[in-house]
């Protein structure tokens, strides 16, 4: 079932969010609601989602990159679950790219984000999980885990001056971007 998502300006995305019982997690309710989420998330072509974001104050994000129809470039995350997560952070220099939100729709803007991190969480059938996330893959992480401290990537920008209206940012930023890549192997004409 696809979910209303909140945007900004709702409370349910300035609340910081509650962790979850473990002992819930194998519930037919909850993992129902992991569907839902992922299903909310493919609906609207985002590449993570926050439970907040669907009116609900616990600590579940979902993540997701698979093939983005309108950024085939981006680098492949799997379909991953964190429940409760806890970040530390592993190599403290930052990089600057583009993001946006479900939550704050039609806008991209560069925000910093740490280059590489660790991830303790529960997974789907409320597993421990441990990994170490590196460059997109680590940014998706903060951003989602933002949410669940009821923080945006706006809270993350260095300042306001790079944030664009989504259309503008494609004829600005994204398009010129994509001309400038040289050509790998044969390349669709047209
Ligand atoms: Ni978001």
């Amino acid at each position: 079932m696809i979910l209303k998502v909140a945007r900004l300006g709702h409370p349910a995305i300035r609340t910081p969010a509650l962790a979850v019982d473990p002992a819930m997690i194998t519930s037919p309710e909850f993992q129902r609601l992991l569907d839902d989420m992922v299903d909310t998330m493919r609906e609207y072509n985002g590449v993570g989602l926050a439970a907040p974001q669907v009116h609900l104050s616990l600590q579940i994000a979902v993540l997701e990159v698979s093939h983005h129809p309108r950024y085939p470039d981006m680098p492949e995350v799997p379909l991953t679950y964190l429940i409760n997560p806890q970040v530390s952070v592993m190599d403290s220099a930052t990089m600057d790219d583009w993001e946006g939100c479900l939550s704050i729709p039609e806008m991209r803007g560069l925000v910093p984000r740490y280059k590489q991190l660790r991830v303790s969480a529960l997974g789907r059938q409320g597993q421990q999980l441990d990994l170490v996330a590196s460059d997109f893959h680590a940014r998706v992480i903060q951003h989602e885990t933002d949410h669940l401290k009821g923080e945006v990537y706006l809270d993350r920008m260095a300042n306001l001056h790079s944030l664009s209206h989504l259309a503008e940012w494609q004829r600005f930023v994204y398009e010129p971007a994509q001309k400038r890549r040289p050509a790998a192997g044969t390349s669709d004409s047209d």
